[in-house]
Parts: structure tokens; C-alpha cells; sequence
């Protein structure tokens, strides 16, 4: 066997592996793996946001035929660890939000559980409590750190003495909703304890079966020997997969309640409005100050947030604010307030999604002020630098994603007033904003490259939460090889394979995919041309190369028809133009970018997590009432990108392409819809009640 020593396999563009299994219904997802005699778990949720469980009355549901056990905090197993408090389940009888668990009933079907937790009574000593975010609050607070690792404040020049001599000032309030993922597929376990030697095996919906085991193994104080994680397939997380949440924990508890059986628990969609993590909302005071030429001199986003009273989530904000354009005085904040609320956590780009509408809005309103095309303006701001650490761009592309998108989109010529272009009952109008996100990679994981006859297997225990992995990383062992794709089998899911980080910002493949590059070279330097039909090696991530600020960009430009009488707004196009690194298979590539932008679509027009602060409680906890753009919303999404080499990032040249999608996106359609009518939304979800006022006298009616 000889092997090749160009590029076989990356950029082909192949259907995903898995496609056919998940068409025809047999690809097997964590809730319906095969286990003998299963039973069914399902969690009754307080109904109050704050206070006590004084009595929890469980007789009805205990003499229920089927019940087998009901777990309360007086009956359940007492955890090895409840640092982590989103995760303590069922260990005191305190009340941190509205839905939170307070017991958990098993039975022999779903149906049984589910009746039986109803009928659980539960007595609570009420306290007041306090689920409303407001920037004026007096409790705010600075984190040490925002999330993942960043510092919580910047300062860099002086902010103030830039404005008071500045041409033009914007400055703005911008706030985002509370967003909640909603995967097609639950948050769902099936749990089973090996009653002979004690052994956890989870099958887990998750986008990280080494990151979950650690948390369960922690929580119960096991060897992680003893815990195996298996994740074959999952039905979509955007990060509310990405940590372990408090369902796999009650799995696993209610199955060594019923020795013998394995447990299944799948959240209801109801459920995971309270239990499976959210996009915090956020206050963003945002201020530009620039001179006639449209050359920024300073930039302020001070940052209003929620997280939980039980765990801190810090959403970063503030953060691509840093490095996003050359501006010499700049100021970012973040302060939070801990309410009586859900434990927030991650939603597709944490931090950059949010952290890019206002500032992007606010680049608008001041190529308004200052008649400059808002896509120029961009370009006058381009940095040389990395503006917060100083350090080269590994390669950064904006610039030429904007004049990409722009020729693409048909910018040129376009009338920058508003509220000009009429196309019947309909006001047209157009916009853009740009887009980034770091290139992450994380600093473990293991391959192994195995030959096995004619085949060559890499094994890592990585995800594929819908994005593409089982097709991808095989295109890269396949070329690390210099082998033909077709000849590679990949192996990943479990922890029985080496131990891969988690699918989380960005860094699945650039991680994973490293990996296996060096497992593969590994494998080529010990065993040369002609490796034995039975051979084996393995490889880790290498260092990074920290002499570079590494950043996907993108521009995102949108086409808005806002209707003169209702204020209905449609968006019939939305055009990305990406600047990603290489693209290892332009099918699953496109399906990330275009998911991305129609998810960012549905944030800017449809979404919107709506908490009454009177009872704590998300009132459209459902999928009638939280409204996700569907087919009649989305028409044509459009994504390109920029044949873009850079050889600083890893041994692929891949930034990242998961999240990058759905930033920018709300700023581009708030734009595109001013400039059809003339009403600068600055809250988001963009609905009809916030343009209507505009179109009692529209500018160029
Ligand atoms: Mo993504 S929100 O980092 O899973």
C-alpha cells in the first residue's frame, strides 16, 4: 500500500456518513438505546421561584400500580459532591427557581412516571423572590471572570476625553431576550448501574462523553474508570449539551434506586425551559465616538446581565468589542445580577451572538450620522493588529468579506435613506453587520490511528452533535494518512475511546482534528510505507501557537420588507460571506453556516424566552408559544466564504464554523430594517409593535 502525499480527502464534498441511519430511523439515539427491562424517570419541578419544601406528600403516586420508587431529599442517595449546585439534585429541601426539582418518580412506563409525579403534593414556605433583570438594579455585580476565562473589565485610554472632542457620539441602550435552545432531541439518558461490580454506563445525549463522565463521576465520587458515556448520534444541542445538566444526574440516581434496571429520562420540551441552561438576556449600553471621517476614537459597552442565585454564568458580552475594530480608548463592563432565575449557560456563541448586536446596531446608526456607507465604515476601521493584545492576526479577512458580500448581495448604489424603496404595500430595505468568533482549540485529546486489514481506523472520542463529524474527521486521518477516504473508518461517541474535549466554541474539529493529525503522522514515521496489516499509534494535541490573534470573520447582509399597514416584517434574504480557514467538506460547511444564520434569523424576528417576574416562571415554555422561524419564515439563506489558507491555526488550517453562523445576523435585519422604515429597533426580537409607530409617517411615504 503506498500512501499519498497531497490532499485526498479534505474539501471533498461528501454526504454525511451517518445520513442514511438517522433517514431511515435506525441510527440510535440516547433515550431509545436497547437495555432489558428498562424503567421510566420523570422529575416533579417546584412551583414557586423561591423558598422551602415544608412537606412533600407521595402516597397517591407510591400506590400507583408501576410506581416503582419516589425520590424526594429525604428518601434519595446523599452525592459524593453538590459543589456544583446546578447538579446537587434532591439534596436539600431549598428552592433556588421556579421548576427546579424537588422529587423524582420511577415507574415501570413513561406514562406511569409521568401520572405519578402529578400527583405528588408539595408544601412550600414561600419566600419573595426576584426574577427581574433591570440595569438600574443596585445589587449588580463584577464576576471574577466571564465566561469561559476572560477578564470581566477593560480600560484601555480614556473613554471620556475621546467623547468630549469627538465629530459624533452614538450612544445607545441595546438589549438582547432571554433565548432558550430548543434541540430537536431532548436532554435524555438511559442510565445503568452494573450491579456486580458497580459499574455507571450512560448512553447520553451530550456534546462531550469525557467532559460528562467527569461531572457524573464527581457528583457520585466514582473512579471515572467506573463511569462509561456513550453518545453515538444527538439530536442537536448548541451548547445546552456542552456541560452536563441535572437530567443525567437523576437518571443515574433513579437507576441504582431500582437495582437491576436500567432508567430512561427524557426531559419534556416543557422541562427544558427550566432545566437545560439558556441565553441570558442582556442590557448593552453602547457608546462610538468617531471622527468626520468615520475613524473610531473611542468605543464603551458596558454590559447588564443575569445568572442564577445556585451557579454563576458570566456571558462575555463585551468581549468581541475588544478586538474588533481599530479604536485607540476603549471600555468594556460586564456586571450581573443573581436572581431567583434557571442557571443560565451556553447558547450558540455565548458572548459574541448577544455581544455583537448592539455594538453592530450602534456602527449603523453611526454611518447614519455621519452619511458614510455603513459597509465603508467597516473598513475604516479595519485594525492592522489585534487591538486588545496587540498581536497579528493569524490571518483576518473582514475587509474582503464585506466587499465579497457586498458585490454578492448587490450592495452598490444602494440609497442609504430610509423608508425610499417601496415595492407595493411593502417598504424594502437593506443591511449589514459583521461577524467573528475566536478560533478555539482546546489543549487535550487523544487519537489513535489503527490499522485493521485493509482499513484504518481513528478512534477519539469525540462528538457529532449534527455538524458533520463522523464524515470530517475521517476526511483529515484520510489525508494525514495520504490514504483514500473510503478506507477510513471513525470511531467516536465514547469514552471507552481516548479522551476528546467537549464540542464547544468552535473547536471540535480544529481540536479533534489535530489529534488525529498527529496520530497519524505518529503512525507513518513508526511503521514508513508499508505498515503490518495489525499497527497502531497515537497522538495529542500540540501546543498552540500563541503568537497570533486567531479570528473567523464574516459579513452578514440581509434584504427587510416591512408592510406599511400592519408593520408584518418579512426577511426574503439573508447573504454570510465567511472567512473561516479551510473548509474540509463544503455540504457540511454550508449546513453549519446557513444553520447558523437562519438560527440568528429566528433570534432577530421570532425568539424570545418571555419570564414573568411575578412568578418566576417562562410563560411560552412550549414550542406553540416560542416561536423558532420556520419554513414559511426563512426564504433564501445564502452562505459563501473566502478561500482563506492559514497555517498558524492547526495542522488543518480550520477556525471553526459552528457558531459563527448566527453572529451578527439580529444586527444585520434590525439595520435592514430601518433602512426600510425607519425604526431603529434596539430590542430585540424585532416585532411589528416596534415598527408600527415609524409607519404612522414613514419617511418617504
Ligand atoms: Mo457551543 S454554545 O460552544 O456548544
Amino acid at each position: 500500500m503506498t500512501f499519498i502525499d497531497r490532499p485526498v480527502a479534505i474539501g471533498l464534498d461528501l454526504p454525511r456518513r451517518d445520513g442514511a441511519a438517522k433517514v431511515r430511523g435506525t441510527a440510535v439515539y440516547a433515550y431509545e438505546t436497547p437495555v432489558e427491562n428498562p424503567a421510566y424517570a420523570h422529575p416533579v419541578q417546584a412551583t414557586v421561584a423561591r423558598g422551602r419544601v415544608t412537606a412533600l406528600d407521595t402516597a397517591a403516586a407510591e400506590v400507583l400500580d408501576g410506581v416503582l420508587a419516589v425520590l424526594t431529599p429525604a428518601t434519595a442517595e446523599r452525592l459524593a459532591s453538590t459543589e456544583d449546585r446546578e447538579l446537587a439534585a434532591l439534596q436539600d429541601d431549598g428552592v433556588a427557581f421556579r421548576g427546579q426539582v424537588v422529587a423524582l418518580v420511577v415507574a415501570d412506563s413513561s406514562e406511569t412516571a409521568r401520572h405519578a409525579a402529578a400527583l405528588v403534593r408539595v408544601t412550600y414556605a414561600q419566600e419573595p423572590h426576584d426574577s427581574e433583570l433591570r440595569a438600574d438594579r443596585d445589587d449588580l455585580y463584577a464576576p471574577e471572570r466571564v465566561n469561559p476565562d476572560f477578564p470581566t473589565d477593560t480600560v484601555e485610554g480614556d473613554v471620556a476625553a475621546a467623547t468630549a472632542v469627538a465629530a459624533v457620539v452614538v450612544e445607545q441602550t441595546y438589549t438582547t431576550a432571554t433565548y432558550h435552545n430548543n434541540p430537536l432531541e431532548p436532554h435524555a439518558t438511559t442510565a445503568h448501574w452494573e450491579p456486580a461490580d458497580g459499574r455507571l454506563t450512560l448512553w447520553d445525549s451530550t456534546q462531550g462523553v469525557h467532559p460528562a463522565r467527569t461531572a457524573v463521576a464527581s457528583v457520585f465520587g466514582l473512579d471515572e474508570a467506573k463511569v462509561r458515556v456513550v453518545c453515538p448520534y444527538v439530536g442537536g444541542g448548541f451548547g445546552s449539551k456542552g456541560t452536563p445538566h441535572v437530567n443525567v444526574v437523576l437518571a443515574a440516581m433513579a437507576a441504582r434506586a431500582v437495582p437491576g434496571r436500567p432508567v430512561r429520562l427524557a426531559l419534556t420540551r416543557q422541562q427544558m425551559f427550566s432545566l437545560a441552561g439558556y441565553r441570558t438576556p442582556t442590557v448593552q449600553r453602547c457608546l462610538l465616538a468617531a471622527e468626520r471621517d468615520g475613524r473610531l476614537t473611542a468605543l464603551a459597552v458596558d454590559v447588564v446581565e443575569q445568572t442564577s442565585r445556585i451557579k454563576e454564568f458570566a456571558e462575555q458580552t463585551g468581549v468581541p468589542a475588544r478586538m474588533m475594530y481599530a479604536v485607540a480608548n476603549r471600555r468594556t463592563t460586564h456586571r450581573l445580577a443573581a436572581l431567583d432565575v434557571p442557571v443560565p449557560s451556553w447558547m450558540r456563541a455565548p458572548g459574541e451572538c448577544p455581544g455583537m448586536f448592539g455594538p453592530e446596531v450602534a456602527m449603523d446608526e453611526l454611518a447614519e450620522r455621519l452619511g458614510l456607507d455603513p459597509v465603508e465604515l467597516r473598513i475604516r476601521n479595519e485594525p492592522v493588529t489585534d487591538p486588545q493584545t496587540g498581536k497579528p492576526f493569524s490571518s483576518r479577512n473582514l475587509v474582503g468579506c464585506l466587499r465579497e458580500g457586498a458585490a454578492r448581495f448587490g450592495w452598490s448604489g444602494r440609497d442609504p435613506r430610509p423608508g425610499v424603496r417601496r415595492d407595493g404595500d411593502w417598504l424594502v430595505g437593506t443591511g449589514v453587520a459583521a461577524s467573528t468568533y475566536p478560533v478555539h482549540r482546546m489543549s487535550k485529546s487523544t487519537a489513535v490511528i489503527r490499522r485493521e486489514g485493509d482499513r484504518y481506523v481513528a478512534e477519539i472520542g469525540a462528538a457529532d452533535l449534527g455538524t458533520g463529524t463522523w464524515t470530517t474527521l475521517a476526511q483529515i486521518a484520510a489525508d494525514a494518512l495520504g490514504v483514500p477516504v473510503e478506507r477510513v473508518e471513525v470511531r467516536i461517541g465514547d469514552t471507552d475511546h481516548p479522551m476528546a474535549t467537549v464540542a464547544g466554541g468552535s473547536s471540535g474539529m480544529s481540536t479533534w482534528g489535530s489529534a488525529v493529525v498527529e496520530a497519524a503522522r505518529a503512525f507513518r514515521t513508526r511503521y514508513g510505507a508499508e505498515p503490518p496489516e495489525r499497527a497502531e499509534a497515537s497522538g495529542s494535541v500540540p501546543p498552540a501557537d500563541d503568537r497570533w490573534a486567531m479570528h473567523a470573520f464574516g459579513a452578514q447582509f440581509a434584504e427587510a420588507r416591512v408592510h406599511l399597514d400592519t408593520g408584518e416584517i418579512r426577511v426574503p434574504r439573508l447573504l454570510g460571506v465567511f472567512a473561516v480557514g479551510r473548509i474540509v467538506n463544503p455540504r457540511t460547511a454550508r449546513s453549519q453556516l446557513v444553520g447558523g444564520m437562519t438560527m440568528g434569523l429566528s433570534m432577530a424576528l421570532h425568539e424570545h424566552s418571555v419570564l414573568d417576574p411575578r412568578t418566576g416562571h417562562v410563560v411560552n415554555h412550549d414550542l406553540a408559544d416560542y416561536h423558532i422561524a420556520a419554513n414559511a419564515d426563512v426564504a433564501e439563506v445564502e452562505a459563501h466564504w473566502l478561500d482563506e489558507h492559514d497555517p498558524h491555526v492547526n495542522a488543518m488550517g480550520t477556525k471553526g464554523i459552528g457558531e459563527i453562523g448566527i453572529v451578527g445576523t439580529a444586527a444585520a435585519v434590525s439595520n435592514a430594517v430601518w433602512h426600510a422604515c425607519g425604526a431603529r429597533v434596539r430590542d430585540l426580537p424585532v416585532t411589528l409593535d416596534k415598527v408600527l409607530p415609524a409607519l404612522e409617517d414613514p419617511p418617504g411615504r
